[in-house]
């Protein structure tokens, strides 16, 4: 078997990856050659063809957003009463930009708060419990890295309270990551280093893990998918659902406006007449500045994912391929000699899809207004913009104003 394995890495140039085999226990050298054989080599050389390739130039149009009103919110209570909502938290990112050590959930935030992100997350559930009397499923998910630390921490924190029965875990897919020679990159002796496959490997991950088909089972049909990392993610309001119900759209959102033109964020608008999320790097002085008549900008609504979902539609994008993407990331390695180097700067493509992607699948996609200070606080940087410090202030204002 091993021979037929070198001939394969032969045949791609990454032969390096058994460099130091022979020097490994019997155990590093199993998971190493599972590691290996999970590997779809023809995809890697595919999405190696991806790096410094110019995107296709697409034609943008601007979105429309909407208010809720009450109507919203009663017929998506009233959905939530019959048992058909659940929640998906996407928490398999690697929270590079943030710099903890450890899956982002489990992150504490201080500054009088002394919760994580998971714990505030649950609170959601449980004020949305308060509303309705129903505990609606939720489903949790990571990546192989931290998987097992995740569900660790559910367990030393007895799921806070919230019925596990009602909680499951599922891991998204991973793919190793790339360095600027085209070699896989191994972190250590006997470990390929793999990274999550974006949010977009939401889709998949629900598929492969019979969550879709037991949610199809258990007559769930709408489903938030939400980051972890939002600390005011708005799954405790139904109005994304009713607004859904009302005007037959099959996805909707909840946005908020740009602060200012310039602000680093993806924004909703039309992909090739297809919905979708136009990035920041897709835009361009000349496009943040552009208004309309009254005066507001035409591309505004920040994507904060924060996303109501049919069930249909995640049937039908289970088996679509997404588009990867390559992210340049910062990433220890080890060199020809073995020893580990810790790279001060960026050093290695890892490869993601988006859950925006799934848009493009749907008419229209319903956006709801909503304001920043209710339900956007994310944390992504250490310090400065999107920070514990900013979303924590935010966090308690808001709860300060609600009582
Ligand atoms: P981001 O891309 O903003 O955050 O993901 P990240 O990966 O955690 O952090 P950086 O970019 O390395 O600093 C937005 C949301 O999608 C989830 C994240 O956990 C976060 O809730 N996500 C992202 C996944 O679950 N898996 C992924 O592969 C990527």
């Amino acid at each position: 078997m091993l021979d037929s394995i070198k001939i394969k890495l032969h045949e791609h140039g990454q032969e390096h990856l058994l460099n130091f085999y022979e020097e490994l226990s019997e155990n590093e050298k199993k998971h190493l050659i599972n590691q290996i054989e999970s590997i779809d080599f023809d995809l890697i050389k595919n999405l190696m063809g991806l790096i410094g390739k110019k995107k296709d130039a697409y034609e943008f149009s601007s979105m429309s957003s909407y208010l809720s009103v009450d109507e919203d919110y009663k017929l998506g209570l009233n959905s939530i009463l019959k048992g058909e909502y659940a929640l998906v938290t996407m928490a398999g990112g690697q929270g590079t930009r943030l710099g903890f050590d450890g899956p982002k959930g489990t992150y504490i935030l201080k500054n009088g708060i002394n919760k994580s992100l998971f714990e505030i997350q649950c609170d959601k559930l449980k004020n949305l419990y308060k509303m309705s009397n129903v505990y609606i499923p939720w489903y949790i998910m990571t990546s192989l890295v931290n998987n097992d630390e995740t569900v660790d921490f559910f367990e030393k924190n007895n799921y806070f309270d919230y019925p596990k029965d009602k909680i499951q875990f599922f891991t998204q897919d991973e793919l190793p990551m790339i360095d600027l020679r085209g070699k896989i990159v191994m972190d250590s002796k006997s470990n390929i280093k793999m990274g999550a496959n974006g949010s977009g490997g939401v889709f998949s991950g629900l598929t492969k893990s019979g969550i879709l088909n037991e949610m199809k089972k258990n007559k769930i049909k709408w489903v938030f998918i939400g980051g972890i990392d939002n600390i005011l993610l708005p799954v405790d309001n139904p109005d994304l659902i009713g607004f859904a119900i009302k005007n037959n759209y099959l996805v909707t959102s909840k946005i908020v406006p740009k602060v200012n033109p310039d602000e680093k964020v993806g924004v909703f608008g039309y992909r090739n007449n297809r919905p979708s999320v136009i990035e920041y790097i897709e835009m361009d002085d000349e496009k943040n500045n552009l208004r309309d008549e009254s005066g507001q900008l035409l591309y505004r609504d920040i994507h904060t994912i924060s996303n109501v979902f049919n069930i249909s539609v995640l049937e039908n994008i289970a088996d679509k391929e997404l588009e990867y993407v390559p992210a340049f990331k910062k990433t220890e390695y080890i060199n020809e000699e073995g020893n580990l180097i810790i790279p001060d700067s960026e050093n290695a493509y890892k490869f993601e899809t988006f859950i925006f992607e799934a848009f493009s699948y749907v008419n229209e996609v319903g956006l709801i207004q909503g304001k920043r200070e209710e339900i956007f606080a994310p944390i992504k940087n250490a310090k400065g913009v999107d920070s514990p410090e900013t979303a924590s202030k935010l966090y308690k204002d808001f709860y300060k104003n609600k009582n």
